[in-house]
């Protein structure tokens, strides 16, 4: 058995976030340019590659893996990398595989991925009228996603909503959103937009502050912090009227970097050690140069754990001012 990752700050770290592609059939105010350029396909991980990338992560001891995007279910295959991870589930070596998705595709995938042993679902959801959800994501359909949302609920997984809070967008209508959710029984997070890569517009003017919405919603209901703690960067309180969970994410708080327990891959391999710092390991490098052999492979995610940072730089208080990274979420991954 090797040992665990441990990074220089005695983090353990046991959680790996695994972006499969940049593409996606939304275009979400927040995370993209209208005109988004893609990377060329070659740039990707093959789907041979992401399972040896994730088998490498299973054997340093990563117990979660979360497949994420761009929109992780646009990507062609993707149920056979499921179907892999799912094997090393079964055989114990890992304990969670989760997805973050944009909902569309789920309809379809609901059955599957609970047969392959998916137990619950993010989904990203931030406003419940057509007309809005359209110009939100540039052209989406919520149908599609209520649709993704009832397959889910009825292949039985768990879901979990989650909402980018937006000044000038869905402000007014975070209550209701909130209601919705804990009326079907799903969690529902809410989260700060962050600066990352150039997206065409001034995040200043999308970002509405955490603290202000909760200080409302405690007008309306009775919050109680909640004993559910992960090392995630939520942090949940309960709604007692609604019996429901209500989670923070507001990355321009440090709170939650402390106890980090992850890193990221994204779509063309590179490991990054902070969702908000540049520092990173090509690992697709590694994985050409030795086909058939993971070796290397685990060597190099060793190696670059000893450099994941501290915390993030993120900061919106500069109007105007570059996105603190410049790569976009949906190739990071989130
Ligand atoms: P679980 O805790 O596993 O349920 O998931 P999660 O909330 O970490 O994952 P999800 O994919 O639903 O992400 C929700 C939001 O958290 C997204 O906006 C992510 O970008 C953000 N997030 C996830 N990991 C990090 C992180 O390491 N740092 C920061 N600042 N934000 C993160
Ligand atoms: N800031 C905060 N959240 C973002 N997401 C995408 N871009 C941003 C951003 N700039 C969210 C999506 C999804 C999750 C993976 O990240 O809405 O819920
Ligand atoms: Fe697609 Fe998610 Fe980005 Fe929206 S936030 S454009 S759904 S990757």
């Amino acid at each position: 058995v090797p040992a665990p990752l441990v990074d220089p700050f005695g983090r353990t770290i046991n959680y790996v976030r695994i972006s499969v592609t940049d593409r996606c059939d939304l275009r979400c105010l927040y995370c993209m340019a209208e005109n988004p350029v893609f990377l060329p396909k070659a740039d990707l991980l093959s789907l041979e590659e992401l399972e040896r990338m994730c088998g490498a992560f299973i054997d340093l001891g990563c117990r979660r893996i979360r497949l994420t995007g761009g929109e992780p279910l646009v990507r062609k295959g993707m149920m056979d990398l499921v179907a892999a991870l799912s094997r090393r589930l079964r055989a114990g070596d890992l304990e969670e595989i989760t997805l973050t998705t944009n909902g569309t595709q789920l309809a379809r995938h609901a059955e599957t991925l609970a047969g392959h042993g998916v137990r619950r679902i993010n989904v990203s959801l931030d406003t419940l009228d057509p007309d809005k959800f359209r110009r939100i994501t540039r052209g989406g359909d919520l149908a599609a996603v209520m649709a993704g949302l009832e397959a889910a609920r009825a292949a039985g997984l768990r879901l979990k909503i989650n909402t980018v809070a937006l000044k000038g967008d869905n402000a007014d209508e975070l209550p209701d959103l909130i209601r919705w959710a804990h009326g079907l029984d799903m969690d529902i997070t809410l989260i700060e937009t962050m600066p990352l890569g150039e997206i065409g517009a001034d995040r200043t003017d999308q970002y509405l502050s955490l603290a202000m919405v909760r200080e409302q919603l405690s007008r309306i209901w009775t919050l109680t912090p909640s004993t559910r703690r992960t090392s995630g960067p939520a942090r949940y309180m309960k709604v007692e009227e609604t019996g429901g969970t209500l989670g923070f994410i507001t990355p321009l708080s440090h709170v939650f970097c402390e106890a980090c327990n992850r890193v990221r891959v994204t779509c063309t391999g590179q490991l990054f050690l902070c969702l908000g710092q540049d520092d990173q390991a090509d690992l697709r490098q590694v994985l050409r140069d030795s086909p058939g052999e993971d070796a290397p492979l685990r060597e190099a995610i060793r190696r670059a754990i000893a450099f994941k940072p501290k915390g993030h730089d993120f900061r919106i208080d500069r109007p105007g001012a570059a996105p603190a990274v410049m790569r976009t979420m949906s190739t990071t991954g989130g």
